[in-house]
């Protein structure tokens, strides 16, 4: 249906598909809508009430939904739509360059559609592909390094799609990533396919929770919280398989963090069989895989190998010749909103609303998704627990310290010469990290590290010896989070990296809640300001540190806590990013990126 877009609806295109959906509960709603978009390009009205009808759910709610998520659309748009990255990492790799030679050769700006209904073009943030910077997606085909040049191949889809780069000494977790056939069930069972699985099960679910707790594998995903302990309280939880769930957080969405698209496009049979491994410990029966809508080769894979699973036996019932260990999985596919990263927000989103994170307690264990007994685990947790089943607890902690066991997946990224997903041991240090890397470019000088992703730190050159351990990240005040180490030289204009963060975070807040609601609107609009005009008002660094104290007191969850936590880094230790220089009648002005790198090596 390439045609010009008109507001006429022709429903008899969506009658068989709403036929497969009768009967079905609101937590159809948002694989109906999925399907519905990929019919008509947008969602018309006729169409939500339609869906209303079939899933029984108020209209009112459907178009909440629809709005709530970016990539769901209610104004007429192409089937098509190209995405590009306008985010940090794309950024200082030239997106915006790109970006001028996409609007201008399909004449359109950010956001609008082509009059013969071929194209709707949008920026976007992170598309979490950064280790290819600047990268794209047009429809379902993603595209990195895209370069001006690039640009005619990019909208004819035939640019070269992007695989993840891998490093690292030690690939306990990755390692079978490129020496596999994503797709081939038989590939995945002749290299350690469910050895992992069927070794545990020569344990009971409480010895491999014992195990568990031995290899100390802390929360992936950022939250660090102990896996050990987590699947424990779910198993305690009382309810009857049937009524449990195991979930795979696969919504990695924050600037600078791709490492589970590895995993879910490269090997994902390891993901069904870690997610498996959970149901066997914590006696759960339903398994949810919540990818996010900006991956959809992902989506496809995983829901390929779970077709491909359940076809062979290992998902369904009874499984590995075990009566009463009945699992199996279905995927879900986000459509565009950062927020259901949070767990709670994320059930909502399975459940057909929009991604509001819950008050807790009552905590997941016992009040999940559906208000069940849930586990909901970060991939590269869930691949770590899979690790240990499969190579054992003392070879896993032959790695990494002693307060940080095993390997942990690094997102490499910004001004070095190999981004990448390094697999490390805890331990190495952020300039051996660098190194690996290839280092900065040659000339250059290390300006500012964002560690932790966008709710993480910036650290300056005085801390690159620190370890990227727990216990020195504790020591030297930065997160883990999910494994970004992000470079900046000293030809990125930092004013301009704060105002991205501080925009990412303003779309993203879901508006539950006053302080990030209206925190992250304050701090883009200050920052938009020093960014774009380079004139800081008197006053602005206090409100700044003010606003930011709000939110990471009073937020109700981790995205508002966490969404000054980089500005506020910055401006700490940089205070000439937002201080105010007269300059006679001209009023205030910033100090120069010179001055800035003078103002760094005298910190070292
Ligand atoms: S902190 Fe922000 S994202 Fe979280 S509930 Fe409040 S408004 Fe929503
Ligand atoms: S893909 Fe562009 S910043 Fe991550």
């Amino acid at each position: 249906m390439n045609g010009p877009l008109t507001d006429a609806v022709d429903l008899t295109l969506l009658e068989p598909v709403l036929a497969r959906y009768h009967g079905r509960s609101r937590s159809a709603l948002l694989p109906l809508l999925h399907e519905a978009q990929a019919l008509y390009g947008w969602l018309p009205r006729d169409i939500q009430q339609a869906i209303s009808r079939t899933l029984r759910v108020p209209l009112a709610d459907v178009h909440g939904v629809v709005e709530f998520y970016t990539m769901f659309y209610n104004q007429p748009t192409a089937r098509q739509v190209v995405r590009l990255c306008s985010d940090v990492a794309c950024t200082l790799n030239g997106a915006d360059d790109v970006a001028t030679a996409v609007e201008s050769k399909l004449g359109l700006k950010p956001g609008a559609t082509s009059e013969d209904g071929r194209f709707t073009y949008e920026r976007v943030p992170c598309l979490g592909m950064c280790e290819h910077a600047p990268n794209g997606l047009n429809g379902t085909r993603p595209a990195g390094n895209l370069t001006p040049a690039a640009v005619d191949a990019f909208l004819a889809g035939t640019h070269p799609e992007p695989e993840a780069r891998l490093y690292g000494t030690t690939l306990l977790k990755l390692h079978r990533i490129g020496k596999i056939d994503p797709t081939s069930l038989k590939d995945y069972l002749a290299h350690d396919g469910y050895v992992g699985l069927r070794r545990a099960m020569g344990y009971t679910p409480e010895q491999i929770i014992q195990i568990m707790e031995t290899s100390s594998i802390l929360g992936r995903g950022g939250a660090m919280f102990p896996l050990g302990l987590k699947w424990k309280f779910t198993r305690a939880a009382p309810g009857h398989p049937a009524e449990k769930h195991v979930i795979a957080n696969a919504d990695e969405s924050e600037p600078g963090t791709f490492k589970d698209r590895a995993v879910l496009e490269g090997d994902p049979y390891s993901l069904i069989e870690a997610m498996s491994l959970a149901a066997y410990v914590v006696g759960a029966a339903n398994g949810w895989i919540f990818v996010r809508g900006e991956y959809p080769r992902a989506y496809q894979r995983l829901g390929h190998a779970v077709q491909r699973a359940q076809e062979e036996g290992y998902l369904g019932r009874n499984l590995f010749g075990r009566q009463g260990f009945h699992f199996d999985i279905e995927v879900r596919l986000g459509a565009g909103a950062y927020i259901c990263g949070e767990e709670t927000a994320l059930f909502e989103a399975i459940e057909g609303k929009r991604g509001f994170p819950r008050i807790k307690p009552p905590f997941p264990t016992t009040h999940g998704l559906f208000q069940q007994p849930t586990v909901i685990n970060n991939v590269e947790t869930l691949i770590a627990a899979l690790t240990v089943a499969r190579v054992g607890v003392e070879e896993w902690l032959r790695f990494g310290t002693n307060e940080s066991a095993g390997t942990k997946w690094f997102c490499l990224s910004g001004h070095v010469e190999r981004p990448g997903l390094y697999e490390l041991p805890f331990g190495v240090s952020i300039r051996e990290l660098i190194a690996m890397g290839g280092g900065i470019r040659a000339g250059h000088e290390i300006q500012a590290v964002l560690i932790g992703g966008a709710a993480g730190v910036f650290v300056g050159p005085d801390k690159l010896d620190a370890a990227l351990t727990y216990e020195d990240a504790r020591l030297q005040a930065f997160p883990i989070g999910s494994g970004v180490v992000m470079v900046f030289d000293e030809t990125a204009d930092m004013r301009h990296v704060l105002y991205q963060l501080s925009h990412f975070f303003a779309h993203e807040s879901c508006g539950k809640c006053f302080p990030c609601q209206i925190g992250t609107q304050r701090q883009m609009e200050i920052l938009r300001r020093v960014a774009h005009s380079h004139t800081a008002q008197p006053g602005d660094r206090a409100t700044l540190l003010d606003v930011g104290f709000t939110m990471t007191q009073t937020s109700l969850c981790g995205l508002g806590q966490t969404a000054a936590s980089a500005i506020t880094s910055a401006i700490k230790l940089w205070p000439e990013l937002v201080a105010v220089q007269a300059v006679g009648a001209q009023g205030t002005q910033l100090p120069n990126r010179k001055h800035l790198r003078r103002n760094h090596k005298d910190s070292r």
